[in-house]
């Protein structure tokens, strides 16, 4: 069995964290989301890996390299252009052959992996098998309609009235069956190729798509407290550890790794929370339920319910919660007067201001 993992698109719900980074690469607890896809493949026993690249593929090529670090053997698959997911089988046809695979978004977070799906699919090799999962606003996934007995009846692609709260989450099982669904489809209002139509395609024609409802889902869907909460729950799942210095009139309380390089002087940080490598934490309290990236810098701030991406400099900022912080950014105090706020934002940032 192979896995096609998809890391192209370009990520406008995250903007602007995306506008100078892959998606894929965003970081949860100070690892990009991909990474924790590719493990759970390995995990699976899934190690020969197709990753399919666009704009974007310089970029994911410097983060995973060759696989090896994963354990797995990375083949880069270009898509010359973001045609759909569908489109992403189609190109990929030659090096999948005729084996089954797991097609796997690499902007998908699943808590708990995928092991037990893989052997469950082995065992009984459905044509196709997806995962579903709640969600609040369907309008923005794939729709499943179940059957009173579960099965799969009908899918729908970003549906305006979904018919339920069933979203198809980034992770499919496919036997080569699909390679004739994905050959036979037409492009959707939006100009790609979708795998949903792929695999209404293979209801229509009787083939049996079966599918498995999960809890413990996270993707981009531009929602920062989402964000904020996959990060807070990988958190939880960290064990302490302390690589960097940290000095005597500093507390660490609870569960907190201060990763190799990184400096905590005269500071308080509160677990779960994570201080990146080489980053300096200077008269401050960081945490609960916080990441701090590599080589940031935060003196006299108060950060709580946050991720701060790398390279990043917090200064006599007073109290900072529930944000997100993007890579190089730089929030500094101004104790005189006036009292105005003076920004300098990127274009999509949001800012909430306290008045
Ligand atoms: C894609 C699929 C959609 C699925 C979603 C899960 O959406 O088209 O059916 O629910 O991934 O991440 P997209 O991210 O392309 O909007």
């Amino acid at each position: 069995m192979k896995a096609l993992v998809l890391a192209g698109g370009t990520g406008s719900r995250l903007r602007p964290i995306t506008h100078t980074a892959a998606k894929q690469l965003v970081p949860v607890a100070n690892k990009p989301v991909l990474f924790y896809g590719l493990e759970s493949l390995v995990a699976a026993g899934v190690d020969e890996i197709g990753i399919v690249v666009g704009d974007t593929a310089e970029e994911i090529r410097a983060a995973v390299g060759d696989g090896s670090r994963f354990g797995a053997r990375v083949t880069y698959l270009r898509q010359e252009r973001p045609l759909g997911l569908a489109h992403a089988v189609l190109i990929a046809r030659d090096w999948l052959g005729d084996d089954d695979f797991v097609m796997y978004l690499g902007d998908n977070f699943i808590v708990g992996g995928i092991t037990e799906l893989v052997a469950d699919f082995r065992a009984h090799r459905p044509d196709a098998r997806i995962l579903l999962t709640k969600v609040p606003d369907p309008r923005m996934f794939g729709v499943a309609e179940l059957g009173p007995d579960g099965g799969v009846r009908g899918l729908q692609e970003k549906p305006a009235a979904p018919r339920s709260d069933l979203a198809l989450v980034g992770v499919y099982l496919f036997t080569p069956a699909v390679h004739e669904a994905v050959r036979a489809i037409e492009p959707s209002d939006r100009g790609e190729l979708e795998i949903t139509d792929a695999l209404q395609w293979l209801l229509d024609r009787r083939l049996t798509v079966q599918a498995t409802t999960i809890t413990g889902y996270w993707k981009d869907t531009g929602n920062v407290l989402d964000m904020l909460e996959v990060n807070r729950s990988v958190l939880e799942t960290l064990d302490g550890a302390v690589e960097g210095d940290v000095d005597a009139d500093s507390e660490l309380i609870g569960r907190v790794r201060v990763e190799s390089g990184a400096q905590v002087v005269r500071s308080r940080i509160v677990g779960p929370a994570v201080i990146g490598a080489g980053s300096v934490v200077r008269d401050s309290c960081i945490g609960p339920s916080t990441s701090v990236a590599e080589n940031c810098v935060i003196e006299g701030s108060e950060v709580e319910f946050s991720i701060v991406l790398g390279g990043s400099r917090i200064d006599r900022a007073g109290r900072i919660e529930g944000s997100l912080i993007g890579r190089t950014v730089h929030v500094t105090g101004a104790p005189r007067a006036p009292r105005a706020h003076r920004l300098v934002l990127g274009d999509h940032s949001r800012v909430h201001i306290t008045t």
